[in-house]
This record gives C-alpha cells, sequence and structure tokens, in this order.
C-alpha cells in the first residue's frame, strides 16, 4: 500500500461515501483459540481490510454480556466481554485501525439490556412499586390471578413479550416487557437514570476515539404510555404502541449534540426497520442521525424493474432531508444474498434462511448475480455496507445440525424457525478444511460449525485470481476510491431496454446492469471499467454489471 493509498482519516463527511465493513467479531478471526473470534483476531487482520480497501468497519456488541443474544444483551456497556479480550486489547485495536486509515464504529443497543445488568437484578430484588422497577416495564398481568400477560405483544423471537417474575417471597409476581428474548428486559427511556447512563456510554467510547455507533433497534426505544395491545390491523405512520414512535427522535436529538461536540464529529447509522423510505428519512434529518441501514434495498428481489423503484424511492426520501442514502446487500440477521440471488426471484421479498430452505436454489446464478449486486451498490450514491464474508462470495450455511444452533430464534420458535445462525458461520482464510486458518491455535473448534466444501472460498484461494470473487471487490472498491463520480452526489437513470439498469453519474461514469433475458450491447463511446464478470465481444451476459468510463 501506499502512503497516498491511506484515508484522510480526519475528514469530516468521510461517512457520505463511506463503504463500511462489518465486523461479526464472533465469527472473523479467532486469537486465542477457544473457537470464538476476537480483538485479538481483529487485530491480526485488520491490513486484510486495509487491502481490501474499505474505510471503517463497525463491530457487533464486544461489551460484557451473558451471549443468550449473541451479545445483543449487554450486561455493562462500558467494558469488554472476556470472550473477545480486553478495554486494553479494544483501545490498541482502535489505534491501529485508524494508523491504518480505518474508522472504527461500534453497536450501541439501547432498546433493553441484559437481565443480569445490575439494574435488573435491584429491579428483581425489589418488588413491585419499587423505584428500581422503573427502569424497566414491570406490570401486573391480567385475568383475576394476574396469571395472562399485560397486553398483547409479542417477542421478535416468537412468543409472548411479558415474562412473569417470582417475587423474593416465592410468590408469582409482576410481568416485564421484552420485545426480544427473555434475558433482554426493554428499559424504560422516560427514566432520567435510563437516559443519562446512554449518554455516558457514547461518550464512555467516544473519549477511547470510536468513531461513531450502529444503533441497535433505533425504532423501538419508546412505547405508548398505556401498553394498549397491537391491533391486528391498520395503524397509522407512528401509531404503533412499540415501533417508530414519533418521541424516539427527541433521542436522537440529543445524541447528535454529543456526537458534534467532538472532533472529528462522531456519526449514527441506525437500524431502523420501518415500514417506508419517508419513514426512514425522519431519521436521518440534519440534527439526527448521519445514515440509516436501507433495509428495503436489502429485501427487494433481483429485479430490474423493483430495484430501480426502490434505489429512486431511496435517493429521493434521503434528498428531501439531505443525506446521503446508503445500500447494504447482507448482515447477520438476514440469509446471504448469494443464497437469497439463488432462489427464484418472484416479486416477494426473501428475508431469512427460513424464506428460501424449502425453494430450490441455483449457487451459480446466485453468485453471479451476488458479483453484479455488488457493483450496482458500489456505484450508486452515498455510503454502502460490506457483511463479513461477502467478499468471498459465501452462501448461507443452510444445513447447520440442529444441535449446532446458538441463535434464541431456535427454541423460542419451539424449534421451528432456524433462526440466523446460517450466516453467522466463522469466515474461512486459509487452508482446504475446518477451521480454513479461523483460529490457528487451540483444537480448531469453531462456535458454529463450517462446511466442509469451503476451501474454494477461503481468502487465501482467491487472493490474486482476478476471477475472484474477493479480486472484484478489491478492484470496485479500488476504481471506486480513483473514480471522482463515485461515493456521495447525484445519478441519472438512462434509457434501457426492459430488465436492463442503466444510469450514469458526473463526470463520466455509467453503470449498466442485465437483468433481462438476454445479452445486451455495451452502448458505444464508452471504455469499460469493471465487469462482474466476462464480457465477449461489446455484449453485456445476463446478470452481469459494468462500469464504464463515457468519453461523449
Ligand atoms: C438487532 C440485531 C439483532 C438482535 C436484535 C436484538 O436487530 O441486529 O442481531 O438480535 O437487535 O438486540
Amino acid at each position: 500500500m501506499t502512503t497516498t493509498d491511506i484515508r484522510d482519516v480526519t475528514a469530516p463527511d468521510w461517512w457520505r461515501h463511506a463503504v463500511i465493513y462489518q465486523v461479526y467479531l464472533r465469527s472473523f478471526a479467532d486469537g486465542n483459540g477457544d473457537g470464538v473470534g476476537d480483538i485479538a483476531g481483529l487485530r491480526s487482520r485488520l491490513p486484510y481490510l486495509a487491502v481490501l480497501g474499505v474505510d471503517a468497519v463497525w463491530i457487533n456488541p464486544w461489551y460484557r454480556s451473558p451471549m443468550a443474544d449473541a451479545g445483543y444483551d449487554v450486561a455493562d456497556p462500558r467494558d469488554i466481554d472476556p470472550v473477545f479480550g480486553t478495554l486494553a486489547e479494544a483501545d490498541a485495536m482502535i489505534a491501529e485501525a485508524h494508523a491504518l486509515g480505518l474508522r472504527v464504529l461500534l453497536d450501541i443497543v439501547p432498546n433493553h439490556s441484559s437481565d443480569r445488568r445490575p439494574w435488573f437484578q435491584a429491579a428483581l430484588a425489589a418488588g413491585p412499586g419499587s423505584p428500581e422497577r422503573e427502569r424497566y416495564w414491570f406490570r401486573p398481568g391480567r385475568g383475576a390471578n394476574g396469571e395472562l400477560p399485560p397486553n398483547n405483544w409479542r417477542s421478535e423471537f416468537g412468543g409472548p413479550a411479558w415474562t412473569r417474575v417470582t417475587d423474593p417471597d416465592g410468590t408469582p409476581g409482576e410481568w416485564y416487557l421484552h420485545l426480544f428474548a427473555p434475558q433482554q428486559p426493554d428499559l424504560n427511556w422516560n427514566h432520567p437514570e435510563v437516559r443519562a447512563d446512554f449518554e455516558a456510554t457514547l461518550r464512555f467510547w467516544f473519549d477511547r476515539g470510536v468513531d461513531g455507533f450502529r444503533i441497535d433497534v433505533a425504532p423501538g426505544m419508546i412505547k405508548h404510555d398505556n401498553l394498549p395491545d397491537v391491533l391486528a390491523a391498520g395503524h397509522g405512520p407512528g401509531e404503533h404502541p412499540h415501533w417508530d414512535r414519533d418521541a424516539v427522535h427527541q433521542i436522537y436529538r440529543g445524541w447528535r449534540k454529543i456526537a458534534d461536540s467532538y472532533f472529528t464529529p462522531r456519526v449514527f447509522v441506525a437500524e431502523a426497520w420501518v415500514d417506508t423510505p419517508d419513514r426512514l428519512a425522519l431519521y436521518l434529518r440534519p440534527d439526527e442521525l448521519h445514515t440509516a441501514f436501507n433495509f428495503h434495498y436489502l429485501v427487494t428481489p433481483w429485479r430490474a424493474e423493483e430495484l430501480r423503484a426502490t434505489i429512486t424511492e431511496t435517493v429521493d426520501a434521503h434528498a428531501s432531508v439531505g443525506a446521503p442514502p446508503s445500500w447494504v446487500l447482507s448482515n447477520h440477521d438476514v440469509a446471504r444474498h448469494v443464497s437469497r440471488y439463488a432462489r427464484h426471484q418472484s416479486g416477494k421479498p426473501l428475508r431469512l434462511l427460513d424464506d428460501v430452505v424449502e425453494l430450490p436454489a441455483d449457487l451459480a446464478t446466485g453468485t453471479r448475480r451476488a458479483r453484479a449486486a455488488v457493483l450496482l451498490m458500489l456505484a450508486l450514491p452515498g455510503c454502502a455496507y460490506v457483511y463479513l464474508g461477502e467478499e468471498l462470495g459465501l452462501p448461507e450455511v443452510e444445513d447447520l445440525p440442529d444441535d449446532a444452533f446458538q441463535d434464541p430464534t431456535w427454541e423460542r420458535s419451539g424449534r421451528t424457525s432456524r433462526g440466523r445462525d446460517g450466516c453467522r458461520v466463522p469466515i474461512p482464510w486459509a487452508g482446504a478444511e475446518p477451521p480454513y486458518g479461523f483460529n490457528k491455535i487451540g483444537n480448531g473448534r469453531t462456535w458454529l460449525p463450517q462446511p466442509g466444501n469451503w476451501a474454494p472460498y477461503t481468502a487465501e484461494a482467491q487472493k490474486g485470481d482476478p476471477t475472484s470473487t474477493l479480486e472484484l471487490y478489491r478492484n470496485a472498491l479500488r476504481v471506486r476510491r480513483a473514480t471522482a463520480a463515485l461515493g456521495d452526489g447525484d445519478m441519472r437513470w438512462e434509457d434501457a431496454p426492459d430488465g436492463v439498469l442503466s444510469f450514469s453519474r458526473e463526470p463520466g461514469f455509467q453503470c449498466l446492469v442485465n437483468i433481462s433475458d438476454g445479452p445486451i450491447a455495451i452502448p458505444a463511446g464508452t471504455e469499460t471499467l469493471l465487469a462482474s464478470d466476462g464480457i465477449t465481444g461489446g455484449a453485456l451476459p445476463v446478470d452481469t454489471a459494468v462500469w464504464l468510463r463515457t468519453t461523449r
């Protein structure tokens, strides 16, 4: 790497065009040989990320946690869980990333805590009516003896969103709210101590040099005061009793002030599965959050008409608030996009492994489409996310044995949903068999078993092979960085045959994606910068994308 490749980590608007790599820490690289990825492993692989050419990493929760939901059950947000390392190692990692020109984003979990957090333990011990219980949502049950949950809200992982506690004297007591697992009680954001504590957490990590946060379940924190039932049908915008309520925005205005008080200003990205791009844009008003994951894009089928509509809607909604759009194809909660695109693309959105597992799969097609998809994503205006292993072209692991499942979804659904473990399998680095260099010491164990046929997917096997997905990502990120038209800015749709996406960006750039059923001609007067697969005789094959320099 030459010095001119080093990113300027002090540029305040870096986030408007950044490509951010999601380090699902437990699956990235294992430094101590216990089978779980950790900070030591991440530090050893930071040069790989710098060479890949991303601008930043986002690290999933690494805080002290009993790991009931892979760390999204936080017991102490201002310390590192021993399974991942120490605070000193975290500090070293942040410094090393910065030295390589990589920004560092963490993951903050404000909607709930772990049931092992001292606050919740104190609430259990203190009993009904106590001030300790007010930091959470404790309520008496319904029914003659309080045996029914206070309302009909459902947990995201299956079953009711309420669990009944046993009082200190051994009798059945109140119920507490958990929109996720029972080990993740929802915090009460009307409580000033809750608010103050999260602000302290932001400052704790900002002071250590962290560049920003991904906000977990960003639309969840505000609940309707009366906790009414969710209606079977019908809610106007902002009227759902526990999702995307308007009062949540006031929290983010406060957080933005804290982020802006630092130099360089720190940034936020919202995890917000909300109904429409317009509702999402509300989180991105100039005094709120900087960016948000574009899940509407993630679930859009690989079909030109739908993609074009989602892209247009996204760009328009973001422009209305002056925020850069973002683009994402995969993360730790959805089936990997190679495997989603390997299925017939009807109009129905495919998201989870459960949505695809019964459908016939053609992995060669899925891979081809995924390669085209990354060129499309990286040519669009704004910033983009890469989920660990997607640069290796990894498919979803669809056949994990039942006894391997770790995601609480499996048990909470009565063992009917295969959950999210299939996209979380530790990634392969080198060698012909598991653990494929995931750990270099220890007994070769990995926290989820790796498939036996991943040797061709290792970073080592792909490095230097110009046809590999890894080299495609490296080239795409290099060309993107060197091309003034890419990143933040505008785009213009060009006329194109049915099934083809064509857009231009100034100065002198055009992207073409062929999702029709036959090859199409590449426009005259252009020069090919990069293609997702081979181009023959001036024609772009099906499921292929190309970046062009236009000289017209
Ligand atoms: C978010 C996370 C997911 C987690 C949930 C509860 O959706 O991405 O992994 O299970 O929040 O914290």
